[in-house]
This record gives structure tokens, sequence and C-alpha cells, in this order.
């Protein structure tokens, strides 16, 4: 066993700065005497939305809430179709269930483990209503063919962009795409609350209105309910801790690729492949994850491990086959590109406070 240890994701602030910066806005909150959906959360949504270059933003209790509000407000429901990925957190296709739609899983991507278009189209039926694309690890799916296949099937688009926050495609940000983009704020996020939280991005004011309604158990006004709406509301520390953090989301991603760079020259000389990542003009990765590939990947974990090195696996079970999702009848065999990556995807360390040396020391790792 080593002595040095690299840990998978350190959530720790060690920034003085930031740290004071945050516990003010804590403060702030304490001493208001207001803890949901105040001036915190108002300031935090115009911030956010322009961030994302949106017109409008609603803050929520979770990505998974996210999602599941943005079907609800878009009158997406039972009996209804919604296609995704099955490489991603199951927590987008529980956000789906939620609402009483049946998530189809289309297949992925070989080189960026994204959703494919082209299953996407096959899997489209008269009762298909709306497609959740999932920007995978930070990067951008492939949303000229998305968008294109959206428009003329008559469907709408929900980005699940919860680990995509900053990314950008054609030099927009991820989440201005669809009719509705949903982000997660969940601690290990690029931009992390202490604690959960979710967001909503999105130009339709009609679709704003409504989602601000619906977060708020569907109260049109105090104690009067119009519409079967969740408890989903931001709370006012979070949206003061976020504040904090915003203006550094830019700076965070800017090291994540960075770090992200070191990995990818020193992979060259092993036997390990990064997962692809779109890099034509204008798009750029949020880079939460640092995913690499490999036939071999549980003795690479425990090499690794051997020598200190925190690794993960996102995903080790393609949704279609969780258990909660085996009714559904998509088995074994129905996405074989995502069943394949499953099993040979591996993620290394890697978050904005990682120093050049525990890459390098990861990457000395892999080549001994
Ligand atoms: C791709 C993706 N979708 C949805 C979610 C759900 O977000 P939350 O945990 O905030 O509900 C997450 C985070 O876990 C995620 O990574």
């Amino acid at each position: 066993m080593s002595d040095r240890t690299v840990r998978f994701n350190d959530l720790t602030i060690c920034d003085t700065d930031l740290s004071r910066e945050i516990r003010t806005a804590i403060e702030r909150v304490v001493s208001s005497g207001w803890y949901v959906l105040g001036p915190e959360v108002e300031a935090f949504e115009e911030e956010y939305a322009r961030a994302i270059g949106t017109r409008y933003g609603v803050g929520v209790a979770s990505g998974t809430d996210a999602i599941s509000l943005s079907l609800m407000a878009l009158d997406i429901g039972a009996g209804d179709e919604v296609v995704t990925s099955p490489l991603t957190a199951t927590f987008t296709a529980l956000a789906i269930s939620r609402v009483g739609a049946r998530p189809v899983f289309a297949d992925v991507d070989p080189e960026t483990l994204t959703l494919s278009p082209a299953s996407v189209e096959e899997r489209i039926t008269a009762r298909t209503r709306a497609i959740v694309p999932v920007h995978l690890y930070g990067n951008a799916c492939a949303m000229d063919a998305l968008l294109e296949l959206a428009e003329t099937q008559g469907l709408v688009v929900v980005e699940d962009a919860c680990q995509a926050h900053g990314a950008r495609y054609r030099d927009r940000p991820l989440g201005a795409f669809g009719r509705a983009g949903a982000f997660s704020f969940y601690p290990t996020k690029n931009l992390g609350a202490l604690g959960d939280g979710g967001f909503i991005t999105t130009d339709d004011e009609e679709l704003a209105a409504t989602l601000a309604r619906l977060r708020n158990g569907g109260q049109k006004s105090r104690y009067v309910h119009t519409e079967v709406g969740l408890n989903s509301r931001l709370d006012e520390i979070q949206a003061a801790v976020l504040r904090a953090k915003l203006p550094h989301l830019e700076r965070w991603n800017r090291r994540r690729r960075e770090l992200a760079g070191r990995y990818e020259e020193g992979l060259d000389e092993t036997e390990l492949r990064a997962t692809g990542v779109l890099v034509r003009d204008g798009v750029l990765s949020a880079r939460h994850l640092f995913v690499v590939r490999t036939p071999s990947r549980d003795a690479w974990m425990e090499r690794l491990a051997s020598r200190g090195v925190q690794t993960l696996v996102h995903y080790p079970v393609p949704v279609h086959l969780q258990p909660a999702y085996r009714e559904l009848g998509q088995g074994e065999g129905s996405c074989p590109v995502a069943e394949e990556a499953a099993t040979s995807i591996l993620s290394l360390p890697l978050y904005p406070s990682m120093s050049d040396d525990d890459v390098d020391y990861v990457v000395e790792s892999m080549r001994s």
C-alpha cells in the first residue's frame, strides 16, 4: 500500500477568501429571518439565468426535481414516452417516471458516450413527447442533430445539464438549447451548494411562470392551489452560497480543463483511453468528470487503489438494467454501447483544488 492518497474529490473549502464570502452570505441569511424562496433566491435566479444566457431561471430543490418539474410544466405525464440516455445518474430516469411518463433508453455514441441521435430516432413512437439529452461528464451532446430531430418529430427537449454548468456548445452555454435546461447543485457538481439544490433555465416566459407555481405546490397566490405541484423550493442559505460561488465557476472550469489536458498528455503511454469529448468549434467541456476506458477496468481500479488513488465508476449499471427499471422490458442487448461502456469506464480524481502534482502522481501510477 502507498503512503500517499489522492482523493477522488475534495469538497473542503480551503480558499480563505471564498470561505469568508460563503460565511458572510450565510450570516446575511441567518440575520434576515427569511429562509425559503426569498430575496437571495430571486437574485440568484437572475444571476444564474444570466450566466447561462436564458431570460428566466427558476430555483428548485434538486436536479431531479428540475427535470420532473420541466416535464410536468410541459404537460408530459401518464401515457407519454420520454427518450433519454441509459448512461447517466439513475435520477434522470426517476425524474421522468415521477411524472408518470415512461423513460425509453436510446443508446449512446461510442466515442462521447452521450445520447446517439440515430438511436434516439429509432426509439421514437407515436407516444414519444420529449427527449432528455444528458450532457454526461460535462460534455455536450450532439445538440444540432438532437434539436433537428426534435423539431421534425414535434418533440420537446429538456436538457439534463446537471453535470454541465458552464459547458458550451456553439459558443452558448448548455442549458440554453432546449425548452428547458435542468441543473443540479448537489455538492460535488461544478457549481455545488452546501446541500441539495436545482435550477431550471428557459427562455419561455409562460413556462417560467408555470414552473414558479409548480415548485411551490402549484400555488397561484397564497393558499390558492391551481395545479397539483410539488414542494420543491430552493432555500435562502443555498441560494446565498451559490451566489458566492457563481463568480468562481469559470475559473474552476478552466482549472478542470487544464487538469484534464494534463491527464490526456500523460495517458499517451498507457493502454487507457480518455473518453471522447466533442471538440468542434465552439464546444467547451465543463470537465465534470475525467473518464478513461479500458477493457481491464477492475484491475486498473485495484492497481490505482494500491497506490492510494481513489477512483469511481460513472456508472456501473446502465439505467435500463437497474432493478427498478427491469420491468420496462428493455433488457440486455438493447443499448449495447452503453452496456459495454459500463464495464470499461473509470473516473479518475478531478477537482479544481487538485494539484498538478496529484495528476502527475496518478499518471505515474498508471505508467508504473
Ligand atoms: C446527469 C444527472 N442528472 C440528474 C441528477 C440529479 O440531480 P440531484 O442529485 O440534484 O437530484 C444528477 C446528479 O446526481 C446527474 O448527475
